[in-house]
């Protein structure tokens, strides 16, 4: 594989189309980068998976965005970034990593009541980095949790205003708000997608964070860094592929991004996309 340069892809993916709110943001931050996206909607939901499959389904989607010339790799899912990061920067020690946590830090310092509520999947809440996010910066707060069960999989379908995504939203945050909560930390990378229909049921006076826009800076920071930031000022262009059905992501993806991209289809045989 030849060195990256400036002009190199970012590499961005996701169980899903969750981590299009961090494509969507990297390319605001970063007009110029050209940027591959990997959606593995063949294997979606991540987060009631095991570790080792969440695990071996990132570095093979990892192995796919290098193989097109990645030059950093953003895991752009709460899920696998929990489950997988640090085996991944073990398996690529060559390759910069960009990953998410819960934006618990932001939250505890924000918070008026001292009530945050995190929306993460399972294996988020299951995973070290969680654990550590809130011994870190949670002492002094009190955060109530929510798996959201099913979201995901709404989110997916494009539903973001339909019946069951308000019924699950209300039965997470109604129970919160009882409790004085005033800041909403999305967990999960497919929940920025539904910030208005949280905005509606918490009112005015909750803080809702979306990490998106600080994991962009932060990617932006690390190709500084690295002496790979593109600064051409050409509109860089974006790849969306998906180990699902390529048809239903085009379609989806206006919805979401209020604009087209191409995207193609990867088949998903002996445990890699190819
Ligand atoms: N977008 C994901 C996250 O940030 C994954 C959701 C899932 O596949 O369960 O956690």
């Amino acid at each position: 594989m030849s060195s990256p340069t400036k002009t190199s892809p970012i590499g961005v993916f996701d169980s899903g189309v969750g981590g299009l709110s961090v494509l969507r943001a990297i390319h605001e931050q970063m007009p110029s980068e050209n940027l591959l996206y990997f959606a593995d909607q063949d294997h979606v939901p991540y987060g009631s998976r095991s570790l080792e499959e969440i695990r071996q389904f990132s570095e093979a989607v990892t192995h796919f965005l290098l193989a097109r010339g990645a030059k950093i790799i953003v895991v752009a899912c709460n899920t696998a970034s929990a489950a997988a990061l640090h085996h991944l920067r073990g398996a690529f020690p060559e390759v910069p990593f960009v990953g998410m946590e819960p934006a618990v830090k932001p939250a505890a310092e924000q918070t008026h009541s001292g009530v945050v509520g995190v929306l993460a999947t399972p294996a988020t809440f299951q995973g070290e980095l969680y654990a550590s996010v809130i011994e870190r910066f949670a002492s002094d707060v009190i955060v109530l949790q929510n798996t959201c069960f099913g979201l995901v999989e709404e989110i997916e379908r494009g539903a973001l205003d339909g019946q069951k995504t308000h019924q699950i939203l209300e039965a997470a945050l109604r129970p919160m708000l009882g409790r004085g909560l005033d800041t909403v930390v999305l967990g999960c990378t497919h929940y920025p997608f539904v910030i208005p229909l949280i905005e509606q049921i918490c009112g005015d006076s909750v803080r809702v964070i979306d990490p998106a826009p600080a994991v962009a800076k932060q990617v932006e920071r690390r190709l500084e860094t690295l002496g790979l930031l593109s600064k051409n000022g050409a509109r860089g262009e974006i790849q969306l592929y998906t180990s699902g059905d390529g048809e239903k992501l085009k379609s989806l993806v206006p919805q979401l991004c209020e604009r087209s991209y191409p995207v193609k289809e990867v088949g998903w045989e002996n445990g890699r996309p190819n």
